[in-house]
């Protein structure tokens, strides 16, 4: 593709609109509707979402994680808690989670905190994954530099026949996060790039002020 092609990629959208009047009142039920919808139209991993955080060095870094759950506490997903993300969250616990559903013409942005979940949640979130995953959290030094793909291989491997002997269980360095929004933007497509953008934001716990923003 040449310079100008790219350049020329671009499209117009006009599936949806979203306006004051028919937002929900809190962010959360806002969400469930839109997930509702990517849901019926079969987004694959529509639970996929970038974690932007930010480090001791004062750079931003991102990365995809898969959303587990969501309620009125917040949004969470599961890593390792010794990888860059974890040691970046402990740094600084303000991060951002985005979505983008471009089949539905939809981005979701979430500013929150983020802290660690109950030890018995993960346990309960860890006992449902299938085994191979069970022992690649053991086996993977999540985000460390390894000397080659075979140690990986190899030490999955040795995991793997340690846990026929005994049973699997989580292992401690590995869990979830719970993100506790405190201002949801939710972005819709519109035609001549005059999009829709409706911004929550908690003004006291539990209260949310609903506000447009220009495109
Ligand atoms: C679709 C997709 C889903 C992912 N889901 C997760 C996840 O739920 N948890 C996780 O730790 N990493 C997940 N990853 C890998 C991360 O993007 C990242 O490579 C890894 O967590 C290391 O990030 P870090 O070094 O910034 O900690 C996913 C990657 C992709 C592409």
């Amino acid at each position: 593709m040449t310079a100008e092609e790219i350049a020329r990629l671009r499209k117009d959208y006009s599936l949806h609109s979203l306006n004051e009047e028919e937002v929900a009142s809190s962010p959360i039920g806002q969400f469930e509707r839109w997930w509702n919808d990517a849901e019926q139209s079969q987004i694959i991993e529509m639970n996929a979402m970038t974690l932007a955080t930010t480090g001791d060095d004062n750079f931003a870094d991102a990365r995809t994680v898969l959303l587990k759950g969501f309620d009125a506490r917040g949004f969470v997903f599961f890593t390792n808690y010794n990888s860059t993300k974890s040691r970046e969250l402990s740094f600084n616990p303000a991060c951002c989670l985005l979505f983008h559903w471009k089949e539905l013409e939809r981005q979701v942005r979430i500013k929150g905190i983020a802290g660690k979940i109950a030890p018995q949640e993960n346990d309960d979130y860890f006992n449902t994954r299938p085994e191979g995953s069970q022992v690649g959290a053991w086996s993977s030094p999540q985000s460390e530099v390894v000397e080659s793909k075979r140690w990986l291989e190899e030490t999955f491997k040795q995991y793997a026949e340690k846990f026929k002997k005994e049973k699997l269980h989580r292992p401690p360095h590995w869990g979830g996060f719970r993100v506790k929004p405190i201002k949801i933007e939710f972005w819709q497509g519109r035609p001549n790039r005059m999009h829709d953008r409706i911004l929550y934001s908690e003004t006291t716990p539990g209260n949310w002020k609903i506000e447009r923003l220009a495109p």
